[in-house]
């Protein structure tokens, strides 16, 4: 990526920022001159396990290279501790500029058989923390008219997948948290808006493997550095987004999509009022043809990256 000072001085917290994504947001932040607050409890995928030396070594590799950043590990799902990240850049670096709701794990399994545990494990790291976070960092926007949230969605959310029930709710979840911050808090200068990845990551690889089909689009999904992901994140960071609040974006290797949101698709009005009767007869009819399908991102996404 290209080096500038897109962010020169601005304070960042990145979320999850000890690997994939979240460690790249957090090294382009450094290069481009903000100061980083990386975030990471150092969990499995599954989000068992503590291990802060994962954002340490990231911000090593900041300071390595001439930036300024600072570890931190503790947990997004966690009141307390979305509130000490926020203590920490402000007391570390005298204020908070935006934060990078990036963090996040799976727990995988079809609805018919998945736990309140995995329900709740989810929904806590991808819509109650980044709530947590949000919210603590609330104060300090408010106070000084200005302030950026970007946060990490999924087209699992956006569009669909099987075996993701808990992930999908909470990353649809997620995009109306966003557009509500962008609303309420548009009176502040205070911007929000949504990046759904596309990127090869650990959290990612474990994808099934066993048929052709899954092995070429695994062979797809490795082409989709976690590096490219960046840009957005960062210019989303900038004073050159003060216009841009309330979207969604996508990123796919080179690719960059400015998403839909939802909009009436079709509609039918009588002026007797409806029965079950004419909703059968007159209704579905008419609306069957434009019914979405079952569609998982592959197959609205059917293209390989560019
Ligand atoms: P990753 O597993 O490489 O990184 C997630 C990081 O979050 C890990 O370093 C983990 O330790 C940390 N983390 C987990 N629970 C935490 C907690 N409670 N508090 C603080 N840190 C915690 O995953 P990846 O792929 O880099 O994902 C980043 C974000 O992008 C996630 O929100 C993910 O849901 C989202 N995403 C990723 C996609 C992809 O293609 N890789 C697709 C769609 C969304």
């Amino acid at each position: 990526m290209q080096t500038g000072n897109f962010v020169e001085g601005k304070v960042v917290l990145v979320t999850g920022a000890g690997g994939g994504i979240g460690r790249e947001f957090a090294l382009a932040l450094g290069r481009e001159g903000a100061r980083v607050i990386v975030n990471d409890l150092g969990a499995s995928v599954t989000g068992e396990g503590r291990d802060v030396s994962r954002a340490q070594a990231v911000v090593d590799e900041i300071v390595a290279a001439g930036g300024t950043a600072t570890a931190n590990g503790d947990s997004v799902s966690d009141w307390d501790g979305a509130n000490r990240m926020v203590t920490q850049a402000v007391d570390t670096y005298g204020r908070i500029d935006a934060v990078i709701n990036n963090a996040g794990i799976l727990r995988d399994r079809f609805f018919f058989n998945m736990s309140v545990d995995e329900w709740r494990a989810v929904i806590d790291v991808h819509l109650n923390g980044p709530f947590y976070i949000s919210r603590a960092a609330a104060p300090h926007f408010k106070a000084q008219q200005s302030g950026s949230y970007v946060h990490m969605v999924s087209t699992s959310g956006l569009i669909g997948n099987f075996g993701q029930a808990n992930y999908s709710a909470a990353k649809l979840g997620l995009t109306a948290l966003s557009k509500s911050i962008a609303m309420d808090m548009a009176k502040f200068n205070v911007r929000s808006n949504c990046i759904s990845p596309f990127a090869w990551s650990r959290m990612i690889d474990g994808m099934p493997t066993e048929t052709e089909e899954q092995k070429a689009r695994v062979a797809r999904l490795q082409r989709m550095e976690t590096s490219k992901i960046a840009p957005l994140a960062v210019y989303l960071c900038s004073d050159d987004a003060k216009d841009v609040s309330g979207q969604i974006f996508a990123v796919r290797a080179n690719e960059i999509f400015l998403m839909s949101q939802i909009r009436p698709l079709r509609a039918m009005h009588t002026a007797e009022g409806w029965t079950p009767q004419t909703v059968a007869e007159r209704v579905m009819p008419a609306m069957k043809p434009s019914f979405y399908k079952l569609d998982r991102s592959q197959d609205v996404f059917d293209w390989d990256p560019v």
